[in-house]
């Protein structure tokens, strides 16, 4: 036998060399729950390890995470339910907290990467990404509230703004309005190819942020599709998005790949917080090895072409490998 891939494989140095593919925590964006309050750190049950933080614990725990050399970000908001209404004008509201926890962080970290959830749900009594008239989720008139949402984030000096609503045109009316108002150098991370899927239950628990009726059909895609994610990066990227993401990550491996060969952008892959949850629930069964199937899992998102990864595991990976596998 000439060739015996075995060689290449017989010893950790020889592996390192030959190795493909490399994650490291700079590629990570560690999403991270806030509410308003002070000294509250409530653990999300379906998401073991993950916590809502009121402000100041979040300042402890960013602190935490960039001593462990994560520098990226995202922020979501869980809004007590007499500030939510029908068109999310907390969102934009001066007295929002977590705007005021966006400036904290910045002034604080400034060399961090904060990046911003952009869509209705968490401050929509209907509990969707858009505005509901009859029943439908209505997308032109949902856009200028987006738009107003997103000054504000710019504003309180988040770095990057994550439209994550999917509604059609957003990109283009988000970046217009930015530019208009001067933010010319905040970045839009896009939820580019957003599923319809099973796999946000934990995320909408810790933010009780789930609609009131109906689902989200008519707005996230169909887990059915992959070619329209090209429709939905051509649209993102002609109106002005820095990167594309898609998501989920670990049931939409094909979709990450399929972008990174058609797009000079980066790409991100959310794990959401049910692919999270799957694996921490076996691990905690004794079903599978955390120290083990957790690196695997992430290397594999990367694999598939990922350049940037969110996910709840961030800072689990970064203790246990700082310098990246
Ligand atoms: C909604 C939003 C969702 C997530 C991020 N932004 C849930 C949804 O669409 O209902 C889910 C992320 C996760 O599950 O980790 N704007």
């Amino acid at each position: 036998m000439l060739r015996r891939p075995r060689r290449n494989r017989q010893s950790a140095a020889i592996r390192g060399m030959a190795a493909e593919t490399h994650l490291h925590p700079r590629h990570l964006i560690f999403p991270q729950f806030v509410l308003d309050g002070s000294n509250i750190r409530s653990e999300i049950h379906s998401l073991p390890g993950i916590y809502r933080f009121s402000p100041d614990t979040l300042l402890g725990e960013i602190e935490a995470c960039m001593n462990l050399g994560i520098t990226n970000f995202v922020v979501f908001p869980a809004v007590a339910d007499q500030l939510k209404d029908r068109t999310a004008t907390y969102s934009y509201a001066s007295d929002n907290f977590y705007l005021k926890v966006a400036r904290e962080v910045k002034k604080r970290f400034p060399e961090c990467c904060l990046i911003s959830d952009v869509a209705m749900d968490p401050y929509s009594s209907d509990g969707h990404d858009g505005l509901v008239r009859d029943g439908e989720i209505l997308n032109d008139d949902t856009l200028p509230i987006l738009a107003s949402m997103s000054l504000a984030q710019a504003e309180a000096g988040f770095d990057m703004l994550g439209p994550s609503d999917m509604m059609d045109g957003r990109i283009g009316y988000i970046r217009q309005a930015l530019d208009e108002q001067g933010f010319t150098q905040t970045g839009i991370l896009a939820y580019t190819a957003k599923y319809a899927s099973a796999m946000y239950g934990p995320f909408r628990d810790a933010l009780d942020s789930a609609p009131k009726s109906g689902d989200k059909k008519s707005y996230q895609m169909n887990p059915a599709n992959k070619r329209e994610a090209l429709v939905e990066a051509e649209l993102d990227v002609s109106e002005g998005a820095d990167i594309l993401m898609v998501k989920p990550a670990l049931h939409y491996l094909d979709v990450i790949h399929l972008l990174k060969e058609n797009f000079e952008q980066p790409i991100a892959a959310y794990h959401v917080s049910g692919e999270c949850a799957m694996l921490r629930a076996a691990c905690n069964n004794g079903w599978l090895d955390f120290e083990r199937a957790m690196p695997e899992t992430l290397l594999s998102i990367r694999r598939a072409g990922a350049d940037v990864i969110l996910t709840y595991f961030a800072k689990e990976f970064a203790m246990r490998f700082p310098h990246g596998i």
